[in-house]
């Protein structure tokens, strides 16, 4: 830091967590500057000042770090949960950087979450006017037929509003149940969920394969590895 700038702003800069994360951190109260709590948004620090979080000096993060995990079901995507359920940052305890989740998966849905310190690269992934694209394989309880497909990549009303234009295709159908991919740009609460739940074939099992061009591939459950350069050029250039 090389001048004084909001609280928020220096914590997501030093890959505390996202911006909004790190307002909550100061609402909390869990934010000391110079061994004082400090819970009012918009304070100011200095360069001189010492701050830390739940009283772990937070120090400035030079190096950006991007990573992919594949996140098993059970692990909320915050950096700190409430009510003590499990966190996806228990899974990324072996990276020496703070990094905190781009975008977010329900707990009980599985697969790749991007996580960076990186601001720049989170706005990029997750703001509505990027329309990335992010795919998803559901498992859902009977089997669509090809008008119940159309109405998802039509666009169905969730909450009111209908969805933007989808892609959607079965991959298998077995007795009761289907495997189906659903692609979308949006990025709304539980989306996935509800279209199926619009249609009548409620899911059973959610996985997100890819991220744009991004895939998950063969990465095992739980673990994480490092994009490479080109992965992370292509979502910055997005
Ligand atoms: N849609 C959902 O319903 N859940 C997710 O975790 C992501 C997209």
């Amino acid at each position: 830091m090389n001048e004084e700038m909001r609280l928020q702003k220096y914590l997501a800069q030093c890959g505390v967590a996202s911006r909004r994360a790190c307002e909550k951190l100061i609402e909390e109260g869990r934010v000391t500057v110079n061994g004082a709590v400090v819970n009012i948004l918009g304070s100011k620090v200095a360069p001189r000042d010492k701050v830390a979080v739940d009283g772990v000096p937070v120090k400035e993060e030079s190096k950006k770090v991007y990573i992919m995990l594949n996140k098993p079901e059970g692990y909320v995507t915050t950096v700190s949960d409430e009510q003590g359920r499990s966190t996806v940052m228990e899974l990324i305890g072996d990276i020496n950087q703070r990094v905190y989740p781009v975008g977010r998966l329900d707990c009980n849905t599985e697969g790749l979450l991007l996580m960076s310190n990186d601001g720049d690269f989170t706005v990029k992934v997750t703001h509505p006017s990027h329309r990335m694209n992010k795919v998803y394989q559901a498992v859902v309880a009977g089997v669509p037929n090809h008008f119940d497909i159309e109405k998802l990549e039509h666009g169905v009303y969730i909450d009111g509003r209908k969805t933007a234009k989808a892609k959607a295709q079965i991959i298998s159908a077995e007795g009761k149940r289907a495997l189906v991919e659903l692609t979308i740009h949006e990025g709304r609460n539980r989306q996935v969920r509800k279209m199926f739940d619009s249609i009548g074939y409620p899911v059973l099992h959610l996985r997100r394969v890819a991220i744009g061009n991004i895939i998950l591939g063969n990465l095992p459950l739980g673990k994480w590895r490092h994009l490479n350069p080109n992965e992370v050029k292509y979502l910055m250039g997005k």
